[in-house]
């Protein structure tokens, strides 16, 4: 996964180079300043008193010495003064001349803070979108692993108000998983409702619990119909031909997804990107066609391809997973793809807000 978000110390992260969210004196300081300086040892301020400085929105580089980084890249964020400052564009610029010097560099992985979003009152909000937009831009052009290190749960922040909506999503729309027996058993017993075959007592849903729970059970799953769209195959359109249809059915995961990013005109590194799966295990799945990847991986090309939630659930399938309304992190992709919002790397945030596994982990 190129771009990922995880709760560290930056000063453990085992990368080429970390990113320190220093000040212009670069002569140290208190938060990540300062447990970077006390990591990496007295040489690192020596080395920052050699280069006299830095201004705001640009880097400069030292060794890591005693840090398991090898090297250290200082910039200095923009102190929040209201939005009228340029803060924007300075920060926005922190991280892009970090990423191009660690790239002139050679480094293949690199650990930012959250700049700019602890003593120099940047909202945490703005400073985490300007964060993954400057990174994911940068990501769409070079190869590099990235992650943003969150020191406390405090300081990463999606916005109140979206943590709420989907909250309240997840308490509407999540089937606890002793009701999802009950549940699957109904839509099979349903099933075999519409078909003409004999009744299969194997079918049917455990016997009827009495009067109260059987009401509520039923309007549960009520409830869980009504959220279904209808259930159509989405590739079948009118003039499809009987061996189109067939084709797509025995189609596999693999052929599903190298189809739709022909279909749709894209490169794979354009897909590959947009998911945020690296080149390597994107061969992987197009080269050994019996490489099974993970529902994290699925669903994350489901979203780049920006499938509707039929075609999610078809492809799913097809790697032998399902959307289930047991997982919260299943729920939060759905309140995204409802709402039209196929960008991973927002969704990434969401899902770290909520402690679930991230789009695009090869796991
Ligand atoms: N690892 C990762 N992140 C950390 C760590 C750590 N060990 N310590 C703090 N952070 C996080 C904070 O939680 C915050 O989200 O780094 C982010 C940036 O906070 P600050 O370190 O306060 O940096 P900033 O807001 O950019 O202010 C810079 O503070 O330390 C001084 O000398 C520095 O004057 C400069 C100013």
């Amino acid at each position: 996964m190129p771009f990922e978000i995880v709760r560290n110390d930056i000063t453990r992260m085992e990368v080429d180079a970390i990113v320190n969210a220093a000040n212009e004196s670069l002569l140290g300081g208190g938060g990540v300043d300062g447990a970077i300086h006390r990591a990496a040892g007295p040489h690192l301020l020596e080395a920052c008193r050699a280069i006299g400085g830095c201004p705001t929105g640009d880097v400069r580089i030292t060794p890591g010495f005693d840090l398991p980084a090898k090297w250290v890249i200082h910039t200095v964020g923009p102190v929040w003064r209201g939005g009228n400052a340029r803060e924007a564009e300075l920060l926005r610029s922190c991280y892009t001349r970090s990423l191009a010097l660690a790239l002139a560099t050679g480094c293949e992985s690199i650990a930012f803070p959250l700049i700019s979003s602890g003593a120099y009152g940047y909202p945490r909000e703005e400073a985490l979108r300007i964060a993954t937009g400057a990174i994911r831009d940068f990501l769409m052009a070079e190869e590099m692993r990235v992650y943003l290190v969150v020191y406390d749960r405090a300081s990463f922040s999606i916005g109140e108000k979206l943590y709420e909506r989907i909250r309240s999503y997840i308490d509407d729309s999540a089937v606890p998983e002793e009701n999802l027996v009950a549940e699957m058993r109904r839509r099979q017993y349903n099933a075999m409702d519409d078909l003409p075959r004999p009744y299969s007592a194997s079918a049917a849903p455990a016997p009827a619990a009495p009067g109260r729970r059987r009401k509520e059970l039923a309007a549960a799953s009520e409830a869980f119909e009504a959220r279904q769209p209808a259930a159509i195959h989405p590739e079948m359109s009118s003039d499809d031909s009987l061996e189109d249809y067939l084709r797509q059915i025995d189609e596999g995961f693999r052929d599903m997804l190298l189809r739709l990013i022909d279909e749709r005109g894209m490169t794979d590194a354009e897909c590959y990107k947009l998911a945020n799966v690296d080149r390597k295990l994107f061969n992987k799945i197009k080269n050994v066609p019996d490489y099974r990847p993970g529902k994290s991986t699925v669903l994350a090309f489901a979203v780049a391809l920006r499938l509707p939630l039929p075609q999610i659930r078809e492809m799913l399938g097809k790697a032998g997973f399902s959307l289930s309304r047991s997982s919260k992190a299943d729920l939060i992709v759905e309140f995204f793809v409802r709402q039209g919002r196929y960008d991973v790397f927002e969704i990434n945030e969401a899902l770290f807000s909520f402690d679930q596994k991230l789009l695009g982990s090869a796991l």
